[in-house]
Parts: C-alpha cells; sequence; structure tokens
C-alpha cells in the first residue's frame, strides 16, 4: 500500500519550471514539488527572494536553480527555456503561476496598469508555456495554470484581474485540446484568498485596515484564509499521476468561498 502511494504522488527524476516561485504560493510549491522528488527550476524577477527560496530547498536536500526571468518577455523566456534544455533536457510540470493585482475598476484603471496586470498572468502564461511545451513533447507532462475564484465569478474594482484570470481559465482549456495528443495535461488551479504578500497588498490599495481585510477574507465555509501550503498540495495533485486522467478542467481551492 504505501508503495503504491508513494508511487502514484511521486516526482522523482522529473523537472518542474515554476514562475513566479520567489514567494507566495510559487515558493511553497517549489518546495513541496522537491520534496516529493523533483528538480524545480524557480523563474521570477525577484531574484533576492528567489536564490533564498531556493536555497533554504537545497539545504532540506532538494535539488533547485532560481533562474531570474520577467515572463512578459519573450527575449528573457527564450533564454529561460534555453537554460531549462541544457540543464534537463525535457520538462515535465510547468506551473505558470506568477501574477500581480490591480484593485480598480474599468474607469480609474490606467492603461499601463491593465497591461501590467494582463502582461503577467495571461501574456506570461502564453509565452512560458510557448517556449516550455516543446520541452514536453517527448515524454508528455503537466501544466498547472494559476487561475482564481475570479476566473469563475468576478469581485468589485479587479477588472483587469478578473478579466486576465477568466482568460487563463480558457487558455486552459485551448492548451488541453492541443496538447492532449501528446499525454500533456493543462489544468488550471483557482485559489481563493491565500495568506501571500499580493492578497496583503490588496488591503493597501483598497485603503482598508489590513487585520480588517483578513478577517473577511477568513469568512467562509471552511472559517480561515487559504495558505500557500494549501494551494501547494492541490498543484501537487494535479503534476502528479493521481490526477493522470484530469486534463482541461478548474480545481477551485477556496475553503468553501465560492459555495
Ligand atoms: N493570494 C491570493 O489570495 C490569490 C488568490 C487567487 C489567485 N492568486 C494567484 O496566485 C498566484 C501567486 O500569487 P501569490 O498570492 O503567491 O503572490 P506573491 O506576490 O507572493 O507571488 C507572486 C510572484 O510573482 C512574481 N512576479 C510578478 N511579476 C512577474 C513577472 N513579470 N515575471 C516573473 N515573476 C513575476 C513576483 O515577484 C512574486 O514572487 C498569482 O497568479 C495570483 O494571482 C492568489
Amino acid at each position: 500500500m504505501e508503495n503504491l502511494i508513494e508511487k502514484i504522488i511521486s516526482l522523482n527524476g522529473k523537472t518542474a519550471v515554476i514562475t513566479g516561485g520567489s514567494s507566495g504560493i510559487g515558493a511553497a510549491t517549489a518546495r513541496l514539488l522537491s520534496q516529493a522528488g523533483a528538480g524545480v527550476v524557480i523563474l521570477d524577477i525577484n531574484q533576492d527572494q528567489g536564490e533564498t527560496t531556493a536555497s533554504n530547498i537545497r539545504d532540506n536536500g532538494g535539488v533547485a536553480r532560481f533562474y531570474a526571468c520577467d515572463i512578459t518577455d519573450e527575449t528573457q523566456v527564450k533564454t529561460a527555456a534555453a537554460f531549462v534544455k541544457k540543464t534537463y533536457q525535457t520538462l515535465d510540470i510547468l506551473f505558470n503561476n506568477a501574477g500581480v493585482i490591480v484593485r480598480k475598476n474599468v474607469i480609474d484603471l490606467e492603461e499601463s496598469e491593465w497591461d501590467a496586470v494582463v502582461d503577467v498572468s495571461l501574456k506570461g502564461t502564453f509565452l512560458v508555456s510557448k517556449h516550455m511545451i516543446p520541452l514536453m513533447k517527448a515524454n508528455g507532462g503537466s501544466v498547472i495554470n494559476t487561475g482564481s475564484g475570479w476566473s469563475l465569478k468576478a469581485g468589485e474594482n479587479a477588472a483587469a484581474y478578473c478579466a486576465a484570470k477568466a482568460g487563463v481559465l480558457n487558455l486552459t482549456r485551448a492548451m488541453a485540446i492541443d496538447f492532449g495528443k501528446y499525454n500533456i495535461r493543462v489544468n488550471c488551479v483557482c485559489p481563493g484568498d491565500t495568506d501571500t504578500n499580493l492578497l496583503r497588498s490588496e488591503a493597501r490599495q483598497l485603503g482598508e485596515d489590513e487585520t480588517v481585510f483578513l478577517k473577511q477574507a477568513s469568512a467562509r465555509p471552511l472559517g480561515r484564509m487559504g495558505t500557500p501550503d494549501d494551494i501547494a498540495k492541490s498543484v501537487l495533485f494535479l503534476a502528479c499521476p493521481l490526477s493522470e486522467w484530469i486534463s482541461g478542467t478548474s480545481l477551485l481551492v477556496d475553503g468553501g468561498g465560492l459555495a
């Protein structure tokens, strides 16, 4: 029994690329996938935090590298993909996770703010997939895109974010259709409010007291916010053979919030 469980959640010998892996959900996922046996490559613009996350994983016996990459810049993404190819030859898991949020409605949003949000979540997912999926074609693999509860419904003063995250979900379906023939599965994890820098930045942007904001974020059936580890576990599920016949779908991980 133990062997069977190990076999279906093990990522031994696998390589995973994680965008936005320096902090929050991405860093927790880098740690968990590494504990499951994968070698992880963190792509992020936050070099200091990314190097620290990778070195903590190595200190705990894992294999992790940080590679500085702005995923909105195709030249940088191409260089990162060449690095992965040179280092590992193939890729098994891609977690498209980097994201930013601006809490404004369409009247108040600046064009540059719209571009920043849509470019990281949606265009970044496109660019990284475009250059990393070719490394998966020989052996198959799993792509996990990060949506949000706001991929499935919308929220107040988050117009660009809601549009981008809904786009990520339908891009997920389109990619699942296109790459199933290579045994590449593509799914979307949709977190609810999870305690990270991004969530706390929303309180500041909205001019709300952080403690009150976080308390409101905890008001859901399971009575608490998510932790980055909660989301990392669902990414591990979508990455490993437990989910081998799951593709083109969304997994809402939100403590019952949307219910
Ligand atoms: N925290 C939540 O409540 C919540 C809820 C739903 C969805 N999400 C999504 O989860 C994902 C992770 O966010 P988080 O909450 O862990 O926040 P976070 O701010 O801790 O992590 C986001 C990471 O993305 C990186 N990043 C930003 N722009 C980048 C770029 N151009 N290129 C490369 N890296 C870049 C940041 O440096 C950071 O390390 C995001 O896509 C976010 O939208 C978060």
